[in-house]
């Protein structure tokens, strides 16, 4: 959790977001709606920071009063699928210089939401971005990684993609329980054709396999292994099973709700 507040309040700085919380009020607040909303089922946590000004076309940042609203909501099995059939988008992946994709802007989304609508309008379950240059930057709400003779590849920040925390999970167990050092670098499309696998994380999307892209079979056409083992280990630590990284989850007791 407090990596993902540490990231919405770099957004606020960058889109001077000026909200009176640090990260550990945040973490706070957060704690105690999800323990007020008694939920019992998994759950999306919404925060947005926001311009709260009443007024019509000021686009002065400056100028406008920021505020914070927090959601809970349950939340089922965002990708619908364990095995993703994914294409290339012809939409492109904004740049740094247009709206910066290292951050979680609202914005940003019209563009995830181009991508993903084509895609699926076309029967594939997600749309793969590349970037202004033509490499590869990241599914419309997810990080790609590629498995290539046994290494890991991720893009780079500056390839236009999310800094995720997932992304940066994978990353540590990878190096941490498989002893395999992630490479981020630029990635070409055809690479990912050639890939050995290739798998998408997101908060929403987990750890997801990807097993044909454009058309063309992943590997052998199913989840590879260390996709899988990757995988294994994520849903086991998510759900606080794993005592070692039991300090990236965090308690909430929920109060019981008058009926
Ligand atoms: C565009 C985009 N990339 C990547 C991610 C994954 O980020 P995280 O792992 O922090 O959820 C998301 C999550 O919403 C996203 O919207």
């Amino acid at each position: 959790m407090r990596e993902h507040y540490d990231r919405l309040l770099d957004g606020c700085k960058i889109l001077m977001l000026d909200i009176p919380y640090t990260a550990d009020d945040l973490c706070n607040i957060t704690v105690e709606l999800v323990e007020r909303n008694g939920h019992n089922t998994d759950i999306y946590i919404r925060p947005l920071a926001y311009k709260s000004e009443e007024l019509v076309a000021n686009l002065k940042l400056q100028d406008l009063a920021s505020d914070f609203t927090l959601i809970t909501v349950p939340f089922g099995n965002y990708l619908g699928s364990d095995r993703l059939r994914c294409c290339t988008s012809s939409w492109r992946r904004v740049d740094d210089p247009m709206i910066p994709a290292r951050i979680k802007a609202c914005g940003i989304y019209v563009n995830s939401i181009l991508a993903k609508t084509e895609a699926t309008l076309s029967g594939f379950d997600e749309a793969i971005l590349l970037n202004h240059d033509g490499h590869v930057s990241e599914g419309s709400g997810e990080n790609i990684f590629m498995v290539k003779n046994g290494r890991l590849y991720t893009p780079a920040l500056e390839d236009n993609v999310l800094g995720g925390i997932t992304r940066d999970t994978v990353m540590q167990l990878a190096k941490n329980e498989l002893g395999i050092d992630v490479d981020m670098r630029t990635i070409d499309r055809s690479e990912l054709y050639l890939a050995d696998e290739v798998f998408l994380t997101g908060t929403a999307a987990h750890l997801t396999p990807v097993v044909e892209l454009d058309c063309r079979p992943i590997g052998d056409g199913q989840p590879g292994p260390i996709s899988k083992e990757i995988q294994r280990m994520y849903f086991d630590i998510v759900v606080g099973n794993n005592a070692k990284y039991r300090h990236w989850c965090t308690r909430v007791t929920p109060r019981l709700v008058p009926a």
